[in-house]
């Protein structure tokens, strides 16, 4: 290891214990859910993939954020590439070897190759697509399919989201012999939601899972690497611990934390963090979140980042006495849904809303004062 960044936490007996369960209890998928930047992906593609792989398994990985308008797209074109590296070889050798010799020449001079092997061509509409994508894949492939569908309340969230879902489980429940399939979500609330907006079976159908957030390891690893840089100096790694839940168990973002204060020679993370606060590049992608809202959206964004609860009674009357604002109880709602979509608010059971980056949060909170939203206008502070 010679950077931080070359610091890895691999989780390969999680990984296994996942196939395990998959494999006892076929056709019901895994959902795994922690909220965004906690390393998801990164498992899916670093742990999974490669213990999948080991037992057999052809790994299929689709991203449903990166086409949250059409997701039901996303999985099959993850499918259609899947079931490519399957039939298209990589050499010409192995293309010879795959298509039948129509016709040899009279003095074997002209070596004529076959067609490449033809079949009844997709079905347009999505949902049969996959289907037949999936057929396909298991039968030429032979081997069991992993499907993995990431960040999947985006199914929710697309038009036509309902049918979608019910694809899926249906191409699931169809396949469930040569299929298993483990999908991430980043906000529980919207799965919930989307499972009982599908009429509740795909709640019952996939099991909920909390994905755990990466350990003490992970913390001691950064400490280790820490003092071989600076062999004189210890990082505390109670302190270390504390910060890390303090930002969401976001690994990059702890690794930012600790590469500055490793360049800058100092141990005490409460203040390196402090520091990362007023660093002017996470300042202006705050302050661009934040203007790219709604004035309304931006009221509320302040008075949750205060604690103050966005619906309650005083609350929306202040809101609705601000001339730019002019708040309903139905609009701050909307406003909230909006942000949640928008991956900016979360919704936990029993919580409610609050903002999803804690750190995003602690900005909002100091630079943004509430009663300044009753004088009609967002005012920053000078305290920054
Ligand atoms: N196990 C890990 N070891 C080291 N770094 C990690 C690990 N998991 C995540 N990270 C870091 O955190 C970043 C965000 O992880 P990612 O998997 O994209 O989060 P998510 O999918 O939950 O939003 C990664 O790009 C990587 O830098
Ligand atoms: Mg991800």
């Amino acid at each position: 290891m010679h950077t931080f960044d070359d610091i890895e936490i691999r989780r390969p007996e999680l990984a296994t214990s996942y196939l395990s369960l998959l494999l006892a209890q076929p056709g019901r998928p895994i959902a795994l859910f922690a909220p965004r930047r906690v390393g998801k992906t990164y498992f899916l593609d670093g742990d999974l993939t490669p213990a999948a792989e080991k037992m057999g398994f052809l790994a299929v990985y689709a991203d449903l954020w990166l086409n949250r308008t059409f997701p039901l797209d996303a999985i099959n074109q993850a499918l259609e590439e899947a079931l490519d590296d399957v039939n298209v070889p990589l050499s010409r050798l192995g293309k010879i070897g795959k298509t039948k010799v129509k016709r040899v020449g009279a003095l074997g001079a002209s070596l004529e190759l076959g067609a490449a092997p033809r079949r009844r061509s997709l079905p347009e509409k999505p949902e049969l697509r996959m289907d037949s994508l999936i057929a396909r894949l298991a039968a030429d492939s032979d081997k069991p399919i992993l499907l993995m569908l990431d960040e999947i309340q985006a199914l929710g969230h697309s038009a036509g989201g309902e049918a979608a879902i019910a694809t899926v489980r249906a191409v699931l429940q169809k396949h469930k012999k040569k299929l298993v399939a483990v999908f991430t979500g980043s906000s529980q609330e919207a799965l919930g939601e989307m499972m009982m907006s599908a009429g509740g079976p795909m709640y019952q159908f996939a099991q909920l899972l909390t994905f755990p957030f990466l350990d003490i390891e992970f913390l001691e690893r950064l400490a280790s690497h820490f003092r071989k840089v600076h062999p004189t100096k210890t990082l505390d790694i109670d302190a270390l611990q504390k910060v890390f839940a303090h930002i969401g168990f976001k690994p990059a973002l702890m690794k930012d934390i600790v590469k500055e204060m490793s360049a800058e020679g100092m141990t005490d993370v409460n203040l390196a963090l402090a520091h990362f606060m007023q660093d002017e590049r996470n300042f202006l992608a705050w302050q661009s979140v934040f203007s790219g809202l709604q004035p309304l959206e931006q009221a509320v964004l302040i008075i949750l980042a205060h604690g103050i609860a966005p619906m309650g009674k005083e609350t929306i009357s202040v809101l609705a006495a601000v001339p730019t604002v002019k708040a309903t109880l139905a609009k701050v709602r909307a406003a909230l849904d909006r942000m949640r979509k928008a991956g900016i608010l979360a919704n936990p059971p029993k919580i409610g809303y609050m903002i999803e980056d804690r750190l995003f949060r602690d900005y909002i909170a100091k630079t943004y004062i509430p009663n300044y939203i009753a004088a009609g206008k967002l005012i920053q502070t000078s305290s920054t």
